[in-house]
Parts: C-alpha cells; structure tokens; sequence
C-alpha cells in the first residue's frame, strides 16, 4: 500500500496551474489502487472471497478499476444497487444494511442479486411476501450479532452489544421456526460484521477463528446445510499513525494457515471490504488562504474543510498531511508564512469544529500553498455535508497514470 507522493503531488501543481480559483480537489491515484487491490486480492488464500463495500466510496471510475480485481461489489441501498447494477451489468452483487424498504427489497429480487443478507425477522418476513409475489426464490445470509470474546473491541464496534444490526441469538430460535416454511427464502448462511478499524492483524485472524466456531457450533445446533460465511469489513487505516499500518503479509500467513480449518468445515468465506481497499487511493487537496495567530495559536485556513473531508471529525483524529509548496505568489505584499510551528488546519465553515488538523508540526506553510491529505479515498467526500454554506464542490481529479490527470 505504498503512496504514490510523487505522482500525486505532480497532479496537484498541474491542477494548480490549471485553476483560476484557488485549488480544491479530491484526487484518486487509479494506478495505486489497482495494485493495492490485486495485491489484497492475492492475500486472500482459496476460501476466502472478496467484495467491495461500495458505501466507502462508489465513484465509477474507482468501481471500474476494482471490478476486474474483486469478486463483486456489496450495496447497502437501492441507490447502491442500482447504480452499480446500471455500471456493471453481470458483477455479483449483494444487498446488506438496516432498514430495507420494500421497494430495496424487490428491487434486489429483481435484479437478481447474489445474496441479500437479512437483518431481523420483520425484515424476513416482508422479504418473504415481496419474493413470493415476484415468484422469486431469494437466496439469504442471516445477519448475526453475538458477544465477541475479550480482545476485540475497536473504535467502531457493531455487535456484541446493544446496535440496530442484525439478529441477537435469542431470537435466532423464532427466525428458524419461520424459515422452516418458506419457499421463497433460501438460507445459504450467516453474516457477521461485528466492527471496524482494526488495525490489528493478528487480533482480526482471531476475530475470524471465533468467527469459524461460532458459524459450526449455530449450523451443527440448527442441523443447517449453510456453506457461506460473511466476515464483514473492517480493516482498517491508521490515521494517527500512517506509518504503521495494517500488516498484510501477517494477515495473508495467518490466513494461509487458517484455509484449511474453514476448507475443511465445508465453508467458504467471503470479505466485504471498504475503507481498506479505497482510502489508500485517495487524496483531499486544499490551498491555503490565510494564516493567523489567535490566542496563541496559529490557524492555517483553508479552502475547504469537513463539508467535503469529514473524515477527521467522523473519527476524533487530527488528519495527517504534507504541505505541497507553490512557488507563485500573485499579490503586491509580502507573502504570509510559517516556520518551524504547530498549526491548526481550518476550513472555510463559520464553526470552530471545522478542523482537519490540530497542532500539527510544520516545516514551512504560506499562504498560496497546498496541503495534501492522504488517505481521504473512502468515507470522505461521501459522507461530508456538502452543502452546509453551498461553497463550491472540490474538483474531483482521476490520475489514470503517472502522467495525466483528467
Ligand atoms: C455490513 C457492512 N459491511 C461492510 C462494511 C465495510 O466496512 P469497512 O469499510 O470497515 O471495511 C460496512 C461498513 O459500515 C458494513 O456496514
């Protein structure tokens, strides 16, 4: 997962020069995400499958470089679902996530989607008329929640206590007494996405063997015939500490040496990764307008902020970044700047909670500079709230290679 500084910061001097306003982009490195996502892909020995959770980010150019790699993309809407199904006419595709409507359920059963993964018995039930009605047979993973063991919690955490997702233990009883007549519903196994942000590679091998012995134990009580296995997403990107990420090659060991264990089970298991496979690819890049000094702080303002990159305060974290300096300097005074600080990065939002960076250590920032966020390719600019004041949309740039950005 190595970044491409070199090539991005290239585009971004290009996008400068190209702009007459000051510089506000999101840039996504296609070549760099091909590579990490065939190099993720060979990690994941025979049983193990990959899709791609489209909510992280579901930019086609992004999905058109993935679909090649991944085994098919997970929706979690009927926007999701149509809109890769109107991209990607025969990629398996599958419906997950709370409250489906009516209409996101038939419109899974019509347009024929590999799996939809259930999150209660309501939802079953309604899934079972609507199915039946359309004279469809829906092949279904049930979504459980169950205690985790010591040792797994993160800093987003789904199940193993009180969350509106999938289907607590005790009412799996009820959800199999239902089942046993339905001709419509066919249940092909279960779905666990328990948390997220797991940086850890040897504590989410664990994750996954606890995983395997809940999945055996559930079918062997039920005397199931299920056969597939859904571990979620979850892999996560250390923003705190970008210089240590998760360790693939351990993860891709550990999991060499688990296959058999689930081989031999009868199971085949599947990953639905997002922000693991696209927030290396992408990058946030906004110029500075001001500096100022408040209180004894230095804020560093610029043309953007958490309406477009809500990432840091989704997460609680200080984002890292590089300043990207810009040689030209347009006006009749002296050039503001900074040297040797710890700066505060701020946007362009009238509230104090719009940072992107709190005391962070700069060499040197001017006005007229970039700041270049790295990491900003899932769960950034999707789930920012890009109108608050209507300041205009970042540009969004595709660097096909290391030549051209367009
Ligand atoms: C059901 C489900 N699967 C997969 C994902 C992707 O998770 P991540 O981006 O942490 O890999 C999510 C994220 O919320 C999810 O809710």
């Amino acid at each position: 997962m190595e970044l491409r500084w070199t090539a991005v910061e290239e585009a971004v001097r290009r996008a400068h020069a190209e702009g007459d306003e000051p510089l506000c982009a999101y840039l996504y490195d296609l070549p760099a995400l091909a590579a990490h996502a065939r190099e993720l892909r060979r990690s994941l020995p025979g049983p193990f499958g990959l899709f791609y959770a489209a909510k992280a980010n579901a930019e086609r150019p992004l999905l058109q470089t993935l679909a090649g790699v991944v085994d098919g993309f997970e929706a979690s809407s009927r926007g999701e679902l149509e809109w890769l199904r109107s991209n990607f006419a025969s990629t398996p595709l599958i419906l997950s996530g709370p409250g489906k409507t009516d209409a996101e359920l038939a419109t899974a059963c019509r347009l024929g989607v590999e799996l939809l993964h259930v999150e209660s018995l309501g939802e079953l039930r309604r899934l079972a008329l609507i199915a039946s009605s359309l004279g469809r047979r829906v092949p279904v993973l049930l979504r459980l929640n169950f205690p985790l063991g010591p040792g797994h919690e993160t800093s987003l955490v789904m199940g193993g206590r009180p969350t509106p997702f999938g289907i607590e233990l005790d009412q799996l009883p009820g959800v199999m007494d239902f089942l046993g007549g339905q001709e419509s519903i066919q249940v092909k196994g279960l779905h666990f996405h328990l948390l997220s942000h797991q940086l850890d590679a040897d504590r989410h091998l664990g994750l996954l063997e606890e995983y395997l012995r809940r999945f055996t134990e559930l079918r062997a009580h039920y005397r199931a015939d299920w056969s597939h296995l859904n571990v979620g997403g979850g892999i996560g990107i250390n923003y705190r500490a970008p210089e240590s990420q998760f360790d693939l090659a351990r993860f891709s060991e550990g999991l060499g040496r688990l296959a058999g264990r689930f081989e031999a089970a009868g199971v085949s298991a599947r990953f639905e990764l997002g922000r693991y496979v696209t927030a290396p690819c992408g990058y946030y890049a906004v110029e500075v307008l001001d500096l100022k000094r408040c209180f004894g702080e230095t804020f560093v303002v610029c043309r953007g902020g958490t309406h477009h990159f809500r990432t840091p305060q989704a997460q609680g974290h200080s984002h890292p970044f590089r300043v990207v300096p810009i040689d030209e300097w347009r006006y009749p005074f002296a050039r503001p700047s900074v040297e040797g600080a710890r700066v505060n990065v701020v946007g362009q939002l009238c509230t104090p909670k719009d940072v992107l960076a709190r005391e962070a250590p700069v060499e040197r920032v001017r006005v007229g500079d970039v700041l270049l966020f790295p990491y900003a390719g899932a769960y950034a600019w999707n789930i920012s709230h890009q109108h608050f004041l209507m300041h205009a949309p970042p540009r969004q740039l595709f660097l096909h290679s290391e030549e051209a950005a367009c």
